[in-house]
């Protein structure tokens, strides 16, 4: 989705704009632009990469030590020059970038119509550059008052940074629903969509709420409620390395963030694990809180949506409480039946996804207790849900998700063994076995990324050019599965299913040709001879069989090509099946030539309905 980024200081604009709109590539993009102030705004715009950007301004001599930048993601008019950011008021006394979605700009341009207005693009921004410049004019109370007026005024989600033609060197920003940061630097104020952008320069930020605005000085940030009066915030640190959000010497960061996992899994694992006991204290969920738990309502988008279906079968299992899983999108428009004892938790990597954000509203307001499971410090859904167990992923750039989802898979085993502790459904001999067993996962993950991957680069090279794949598998096996087809279509473009292995005989087996290729997910004993026959039947009509299991279970017979995985507790195997099946789709993506830290269509956090 759009990213924003801004500066405010001593240095040269231009080149911290650049380098920190690059370093927002990841959020998907398909034009850029900047203004910097120079003795005017000067406005550059390109269609496509940055680089076309760069292009453009490579014999300006852009001096300004004051600007802001945006990289566009299409939603209301095509991709172009004309719809990129930066879009400017009528008489270019307002510059400005936005990142969301202005729900009533059609009301609102015809509104400004009627006052003379004229509009260039087919944007929902442009009404926002002009209801600020109009307020801005007829009040004449200066830009706090502008903003505030155009905040009571628009409907939709926004996060803006503004350059007003008579107050140079200031930059205004204010933001409702969309994520926006503001970094304190030794050498100015930097503005930013995401942490990556301004990591290079600082760990200092604050977060701006919901309604409110901010003037950024060269020296100076103010920070004003939507009355117009001035508020205090608190510096927050980062602790956030900026090596993590660079690719050292990796191809891809999705391959470096593959390799990432054995190290962050073990971070999350020891930062909740107090002397040989799980400990949420930092967080406040307390046992009692656990214990009056009735039911559980996961909700999440994407991947994430992937761990919490993963979490209902561990926690059902091991808790005995019961566990609905509902995508975000579907959970927000449902009017979903909650009640008094239930616990919503909403899974999410970036913290900003605008469907959980809202599912996590609409919990909150019907007074449901909430639990985040989240990796960006500081994001919305993590402000908003009333308790937070962050994942220590550090950084994640790809856009298809890894180590993120290999850390919220931890994070829910955790949670289950708690809500089962307190549920007194384990008893502690059971309870430290499982603590155990989960410590040993980091070696093993290294274990499968130290050892497999040159017979993973050969059977995705040998499968590059199938036409569909299947994944099936049976509980946690189907589970993961349905992450692992994810993995490949959303990279290499391949088209992709995951089916529970039983539903086979009910459609899916009818696409079974010669050579189809059929993924096997095998590491849950209760259930593997079932889904061996399910593979048999699909080898008998041609599907050529990779499968993936520890090696006590015998595959032989039915795989054409098998991966091993180390043994484990069943609760977990889904942290080492899926290693090989984010490799393999990886594999797979390079092979076939895609840009796969940045696949087409796809953002990496989604900021709109
Ligand atoms: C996008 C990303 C996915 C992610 C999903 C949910 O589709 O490409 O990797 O799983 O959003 O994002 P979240 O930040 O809420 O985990």
């Amino acid at each position: 989705m759009c990213g924003i980024v801004g500066y405010n200081g001593k240095n040269k604009a231009i080149d911290i704009l650049l380098d920190g709109l690059s370093k927002l590539e990841y959020r998907g993009y398909d034009s850029a632009g900047v203004a910097v102030q120079e003795k005017d705004i000067k406005i550059y715009k390109a269609k496509g990469k940055i680089i076309n950007l760069e292009e453009k301004l490579k014999n300006k001599k852009l001096n300004g030590t004051c600007g802001i930048g945006h990289t566009r993601w299409a939603t209301h008019g095509e991709p172009s020059e004309t719809n990129a950011h930066p879009h400017v008021s009528n008489d270019q006394s307002v510059t400005l970038v936005h990142n969301g979605i202005i729900e009533n700009y059609q009301e609102l341009i015809k509104k400004l119509q009627k006052h003379g207005y004229i509009f260039y693009s087919q944007t929902d921004t442009e009404v926002l550059a002009n209801l600020i410049d109009y307020y801005y004019k007829k009040y004449k109370n200066g830009p706090s008052d502008a903003i505030n007026r155009t905040m009571v005024r628009v409907r939709g989600s926004y996060a803006i940074a503004v350059m007003f033609k008579n107050h140079p060197d200031e930059i205004w920003v204010a933001r409702k629903d969309s994520p926006m940061i503001i970094g304190k630097g030794k050498d100015g104020v930097y503005l930013a969509s995401d942490v990556p952008a301004i990591l290079k320069y600082t760990n200092n930020v604050y977060y701006i709420d919901n309604l409110e605005s901010a003037c950024l000085k060269k020296d100076e940030i103010i920070f004003y409620d939507l009355n117009g009066d001035t508020i205090e915030k608190e510096l927050k640190v980062i602790d956030w390395d900026i090596t993590s959000a660079e690719k050292e010497g990796y191809e891809h960061f999705m391959i470096k963030e593959i390799h990432e996992q054995p190290e962050v899994i073990k971070k999350t694992i020891s930062s909740y694990i107090n002397d040989g006991s799980i400990d949420f204290t930092k967080c406040n969920l307390t046992k009692d809180i656990l214990k009056n738990v009735e039911q559980i309502y996961i909700v999440a988008c994407g991947s994430a949506y992937h761990v919490g279906v993963c979490a209902s079968y561990v926690i059902e299992d091991l808790a005995r409480v019961p566990v609905r899983v509902d995508v975000a999108s579907e959970f927000r428009y449902k009017n979903p039946l909650l009640k008094e004892n239930d616990l919503v938790i909403i899974i999410s990597q970036s913290g900003e996804t605008a469907d959980s954000l809202a599912a996590l509203r609409e919990a909150k307001n019907r007074g449901i207790k909430t639990l985040a499971i989240v990796n960006v410090v500081g994001s919305s859904i993590a402000r908003e849900a009333d308790y937070v167990l962050y994942t220590l992923a550090g950084p994640e750039i790809a856009v298809a998700t890894t180590k993120a989802f290999s850390t919220q898979l931890i994070v829910s085993y955790l949670l289950a063994i708690e809500l089962a502790c307190a549920k007194k459904q384990i008893d502690k001999e059971v309870y430290s076995d499982l603590l155990k067993e989960m410590q040993s996962l980091p070696e093993k993950v290294n274990n499968i990324l130290n050892d497999d991957l040159k017979g993973i680069q050969k059977i995705a090279s040998e499968l590059s050019s199938a036409q569909d794949a299947f994944y099936i598998g049976r509980g946690l096996d189907y589970a993961i599965s349905l992450e692992g087809s994810l993995k490949l279509k959303e990279i290499s473009y391949i088209h992709s299913e995951a089916y529970a292995a039983g539903e086979l005989k009910h459609g899916t087996i009818s696409l079974i040709e010669d050579n189809t290729l059929v993924i096997g997910v095998v590491t849950q004993e209760a259930v593997y001879e079932k889904t061996l026959s399910n593979l048999t039947e699909v080898k008998a009509r041609g599907g050529y069989i990779l499968t993936i299991s520890p090696d006590n279970i015998d595959v032989s017979k039915v795989s054409n090509y098998k991966i091993s995985i180390p043994k484990t507790n069943k609760f977990f195997y889904p942290s080492l099946t899926v290693i090989p099946l984010q490799l393999l789709g990886y594999y797979i993506a390079v092979s076939r030539g895609v840009d796969v830290d940045k696949p087409r269509n796809l953002a990496k956090s989604v900021t709109v309905e």
